[in-house]
């Protein structure tokens, strides 16, 4: 059993921490959020991830997860700490490293003894020199302390089981102590555990994201190959898919990627790439397909309505990817945006949680209306905008969506319908790499 300490309850920290108490250790959470301190000591969770409020219970009851807004009570009994604190991307598309400075300065200003410091946030590559260096300055007492990496490959979403099942573990070190003491934090896991030094460990994270950002911008030109040949994006990807060297995973077309991860990580590992001297163009390709997803919507809209001046449009789906209210680089937010530099676009916006994140970024106004239903968001409508697959939307009525309708079309960016059921019914329907159901009067 270890102690460890995990600096910042948000997402990633938040089930870091109650998955290593789950696991055994006796861990702390800390944050400058007193009144999500407040919450978790009684139990109730931030938000919603499946199986976190169980877990909450169960390391609290067992007395093996606890909460402080203090720093000194995580730093000074732990072994471990993981740093976990948000790194926001400032105006320029770097991440802000400094809630990661402040705390590697707690940290250097509460040790008595040895400690062993993880990020576990995305991070810059050397991030964890900096962490280094920053406690080596401030270190007075000269007490020991190693630095490490432990990438996070959690979705939301699927966070709990993610960290539970992780298809491996990747721990950076750069001592024979720091390693040992990860390799008894996870043990008992049965999935490769790699162990590399910290640079080759904070690049397999942008790697990784990287690659799979790079599979969904491949697969959505391949998609627009498919428009112009007549043949079939999904089944394409199927085909592709039972390839074991390639996989299914990741090659569904559509309005592209968005979250805090894939935009952010492409863009920071091109940049870093540059800035170590490699020509990395592949990136900013998979970056500039993935922009340029919402133009080619526009000119699906476009083609179905011919002129958009005037008209009604029902968005459906806000939040970057379903069971999630976060509308982080959310292709809602794109589309919002384009649609609002056209004049006299309305738009009536539904999403099953993202609502209110949405609202704070784009108040309502005369050109912009929340509604409470996909029914409501259809009614008057020109068209519909599919941008999030959220299962209520794959179980529409679609004859009463129909109904209220000024004309029949619908946009789909996520595929989520079939196009010889859309054309039975009698709409027209546009979707991403498949066939189109347009009338031809
Ligand atoms: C991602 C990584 O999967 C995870 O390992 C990492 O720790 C954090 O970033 P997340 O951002 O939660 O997780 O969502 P994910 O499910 O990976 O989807 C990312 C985006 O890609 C979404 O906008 C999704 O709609 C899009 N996507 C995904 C596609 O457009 N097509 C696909 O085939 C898969």
């Amino acid at each position: 059993m270890s102690e460890v300490c995990v600096i910042g309850v948000g997402h990633v920290g938040l089930i870091t921490a109650v998955c290593l108490a789950k696991l055994g250790h006796s861990v702390i959470g800390v944050d400058k959020n007193a009144e999500r301190i407040d919450q978790l000591r009684r139990g109730q969770c931030p938000f919603y991830e499946p199986g976190l409020e169980d877990l909450l219970d169960e390391g609290l009851q067992r007395g093996r997860l606890s909460f402080s807004q203090r720093l000194s009570d995580g730093i000074v009994g732990s072994e471990i700490i993981f740093i976990c604190v948000g790194t926001p991307a400032v105006a320029d598309g770097r991440a802000d490293m400094s809630q990661v400075e402040e705390a590697a300065r707690a940290v250097a200003q509460h040790m008595t003894g040895y400690k062993l410091i993880v990020e576990k946030s995305t991070v810059p590559v050397k991030t964890s020199q900096w962490i280094k260096r920053t406690i080596g300055l401030l270190n007075r007492r000269g007490v020991e302390f190693d630095v490490a990496s432990n990438p996070e490959f959690l979705r939301e979403g699927s966070a709990i089981h993610d960290f539970m099942h992780p298809d491996r573990i990747v721990i950076g070190v750069e001592s024979e102590r720091a390693k040992q003491l990860m390799l008894r934090l996870y043990e008992g896991f049965d999935c490769p555990i790699l162990v590399t030094d910290i640079s080759t460990a904070e690049i397999i994270k942008h790697a990784s994201n990287s690659f799979l950002a790079l599979k969904i911008s491949y697969i959505n030109m391949i998609a627009d190959l498919c428009e112009r040949a007549g043949a079939d994006v999904r089944m394409v990807a199927e085909g592709m898919g039972y390839d074991a060297r390639i996989g299914r995973a990741f090659l569904d077309a559509g309005v592209g990627y968005g979250g805090s991860c894939f935009p952010k990580d492409v863009k920071a590992f091109a940049a870093l790439a540059e800035e170590l001297g490699v020509d990395f163009g592949l990136l900013r390709e998979v970056d500039r397909i993935n922009e340029g997803r919402i133009e080619r919507l526009m000119a699906k809209l476009r083609e179905a309505l011919w002129v958009l001046n005037g008209k009604q449009i029902g968005i459906l789906g806000l939040a970057f990817k379903p069971d999630t209210d976060d509308i982080r680089e959310a292709p809602s937010a794109r589309l919002i945006e384009r649609l609002l530099r056209e004049t006299d676009v309305r738009m009536k916006l539904y999403d099953v949680k993202a609502m209110s994140a949405m609202r704070e970024l784009y108040p309502p106004d005369e050109r912009l209306a929340y509604v409470d239903s996909p029914y409501e968001a259809a009614r008057d409508a020109e068209a519909i905008v599919i941008l999030t697959e959220w299962d209520e939307f794959k179980k529409l009525d679609l004859v009463k969506l129909k109904s209220v309708m000024r004309t029949p079309i619908i946009v789909d960016g996520r595929n989520i319908f079939e196009p010889d059921h859309m054309q039975e019914l009698g709409f027209e329907y546009y979707c991403m790499g498949r066939k189109n159901i347009r009338n031809h009067f």
